[in-house]
């Protein structure tokens, strides 16, 4: 038997429900701020992630899945998703467009080799967003009160955003003189790879994973305290913009993250939640003002977000415990064989009109096929046998209250409707998460 790859996993039929319903927030929170969905390839020319995420960075250092094609192109599977959304930006002119800034979403697979754990995967989802096209200090609170709307709409409630500056270009340079001159003397006491670190980019020694903890970095400089008076000015518009949104934060002077494209404004969300065990961060994202250039586009500030799409759904699993349900209207109960195939036509004719249907293709006993109904839990039982074609009739069971009734076939399409709406005002099919019962 060949099985999958470590750190991948399989979205069986049953849980495909939840990713379309994820999936529908995210579409639906993207629309109430304007953000349109593009879609890049998953794989692109290595150099792209090396320039774009950072050489320094693990991801490129350790994580990316590189290999070179037929044709002898090194290529990589994409690690995330901005570097791919800028290129195609630039390639495609998109930052050309009359509405400025640019903005974009996209959900999809990302590719890095971790160490595979709880909400840590070598083939995860992200739902990101990029604004391309604004230096505004707006911009970047609206990008983190999207994020934060996200959960909103998912009802994950205890979240801790955390929210920082990094400057830009002087601010960073001063800010990792400082931070080496202090590293200096102890760091032969951090691990191997942030003794590189150190050497190749010290802001990278500060999101380590072995360290993580150590007091020699935790009371290290904060980049906050090194910043230039604009950019300490940029800051403040960003959490002057938060107030005025009513949006809680906590300013987290230790926050880096871990690309090397940042620059002003960084933030990351937290889940307080057990399940999440370790990798309680649900989003990260920041302003990259210099990205765009550094992959040969013109001048372009930008600044978004990206959350890891599995580890909304363990959140959302222990926030909400009941799932929504698969969702049928009607299960046909065709009974015996000179009304399968027009049983099969009522159930078409049905989908048409825009109702779910499914139907017994394994011609099973009567008692078969209500046990078959019982697990799909449709709202409707349609019973047609020899006797109803003959008096074009149908019989329809209310699965939730037992109720059957005879009805003209001409009149069933209509007749399924208005119960369907009797039904959902009612009460609710187990789905609607806004009633009582859903609630
Ligand atoms: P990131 O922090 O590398 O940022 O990833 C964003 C989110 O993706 C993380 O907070 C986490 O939820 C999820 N994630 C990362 N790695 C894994 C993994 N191996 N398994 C499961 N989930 C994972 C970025 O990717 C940036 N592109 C975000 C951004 C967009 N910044 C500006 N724009």
């Amino acid at each position: 038997m060949i099985n999958k790859i470590k750190g991948t996993y399989d979205i069986l039929p049953d849980e495909t429900n939840k990713w379309q319903n994820l999936e529908e927030v995210i579409r639906n929170v993207s629309k109430l701020f304007n953000f349109k969905e593009i879609r890049t390839p998953i794989f692109e020319y290595s150099e792209l992630f090396h320039r774009g995420v950072g050489e320094t960075t693990d991801i490129v250092k350790k994580e990316t899945y590189d290999f070179k094609d037929r044709g002898g192109r090194s290529v990589t599977l994409r690690p995330e998703g901005t570097a791919s959304v800028v290129r195609s930006a630039i390639e495609n002119k998109l930052y050309a467009s009359a509405n400025q800034p640019v903005k974009l979403y996209y959900h999809g697979p990302m590719f890095r080799y971790e160490r595979p754990q709880k909400g840590r995967y070598r083939q995860f989802r992200q739902f990101g967003a990029e604004a391309l096209g604004s230096n505004s200090p707006l911009i970047d609170a609206e990008i983190i009160n999207y994020a934060s709307t996200v959960l909103e709409a998912l009802r994950i409630k205890d979240i801790t955003v955390k929210v920082n500056s990094l400057g830009g270009s002087e601010s960073k340079e001063t800010y990792k003189q400082k931070l080496k001159e202090y590293l200096k003397p102890n760091i032969t006491k951090l691990c191997s790879d942030c003794q590189r670190r150190y050497e190749e980019n010290p802001l990278r020694v500060l999101d380590c994973k072995v360290d993580k903890g150590n007091p020699i970095l935790v009371k290290a400089p904060k980049p906050l305290d090194y910043l230039t008076d604009e950019d300490r000015y940029h800051f403040d518009q960003v959490i002057e913009a938060l107030d005025a949104i009513g949006l809680n934060y906590v300013v987290d002077n230790s926050l880096v993250r871990g690309l090397d494209y940042y620059t002003h404004t960084v933030f990351e969300i937290d889940a307080n939640l057990e399940s999440l065990g370790a990798q309680k961060t649900l989003v990260g994202g920041g302003r990259y003002n210099n990205l765009v250039k550094s992959l040969d586009g013109p001048d372009v500030p930008s600044v978004g977000f990206a959350f890891g799409m599995e580890r909304l759904l363990i959140a959302l699993e222990s926030v909400n415990k009941i799932e929504p349900k698969p969702f049928i209207h009607c299960f046909m109960i065709a009974l015996g064989d000179s009304v399968k195939n027009d049983s099969l036509r009522i159930v078409n004719d049905l989908r048409h009109g825009g109702l779910v249907c499914d139907y017994d293709f394994f011609n099973k006993n009567l008692k078969g096929k209500f046990k078959q109904s019982d697990r799909l839990n449709p709202m409707f039982n349609l019973i047609y046998g020899s006797e109803e074609k003959e008096k074009g009739v149908i019989n329809v069971k209310v699965v939730k209250t037992g109720e059957q009734k005879q009805v003209p076939l001409k009149d069933l399409y209509q007749f399924l409707v208005n119960s369907i709406r009797n039904i959902t005002t009612n009460s609710c099919a187990g789905n609607c998460s806004s009633c009582d019962e859903c609630d």
